[in-house]
């Protein structure tokens, strides 16, 4: 059966760079015979977590539909920009969601425990999102994700992407590719 892979952006923003990088990085997971899909979360509206709010209402149906994905997938690839140096708060929300058992049956961590993960990010500055890979990492290395080693922050993002959305750089391109091809290999 094919491999199936979730490729999300930690920005919901309209013009997002990191929305960017995450479709370019689905362009390219697509010429490996996976099956790939881009999750926009700004259609999986969660409101913030708060376990009182859990306690009564229980998970968002948001939630439950990006869990039965997660669950159904053999990894992710997410493109997220820093939000002061970390992780962003809808990134943050939606994988706290999604790490809850929804019903006593579910194994633990069921959306991330031995899925496979990578991280790219990018910004306008020349660090590119850097410094939020090692929190984004180090959080997914924690709920069982085996991220994959390499990543990539693409700085200067304005400039980075040609008029097919495709990055530039010859060195990021082949990294992009390094990086999707061990995510797929040890999905
Ligand atoms: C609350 C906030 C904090 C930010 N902190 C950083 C930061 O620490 N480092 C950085 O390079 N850019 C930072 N930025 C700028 C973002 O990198 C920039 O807005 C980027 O374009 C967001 O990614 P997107 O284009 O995918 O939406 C911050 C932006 C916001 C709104």
């Amino acid at each position: 059966m094919q491999k199936k892979f979730l490729f999300l952006s930690g920005s919901t923003r309209k013009g997002s760079f990191n929305t960017q990088l995450a479709k370019y990085c689905v362009d390219v997971a697509k010429t490996q015979n996976v099956d790939v899909e881009f999750i926009d979360l700004a259609d999986y509206p969660m409101p913030l977590f708060n376990q009182d709010l859990e306690k009564e209402e229980g998970a968002p149906a948001s939630a439950r539909a990006l869990k039965e994905k997660f669950i159904a997938a053999n990894g992710f690839l997410i493109a997220s920009p820093e939000y002061n140096s970390t992780i962003t708060p809808v990134l943050k929300n939606t994988i706290d969601w999604l790490s809850r058992k929804y019903d006593e049956s579910e194994p633990r961590l069921a959306c991330f425990s031995d899925k496979a993960a990578a991280v790219v990010s990018a910004a306008s500055g020349s660090l590119g999102g850097l410094r939020g890979l090692d929190p984004l990492r180090l959080l997914l290395a924690h709920i069982g994700v085996n991220v994959v080693g390499k990543q990539l922050a693409v700085g200067f993002a304005p400039q980075a992407f040609d008029e097919n959305g495709a990055l530039k750089t010859e060195q990021q391109v082949e990294t992009i590719n390094t990086i999707i091809k061990t995510m797929i290999r040890i999905g």
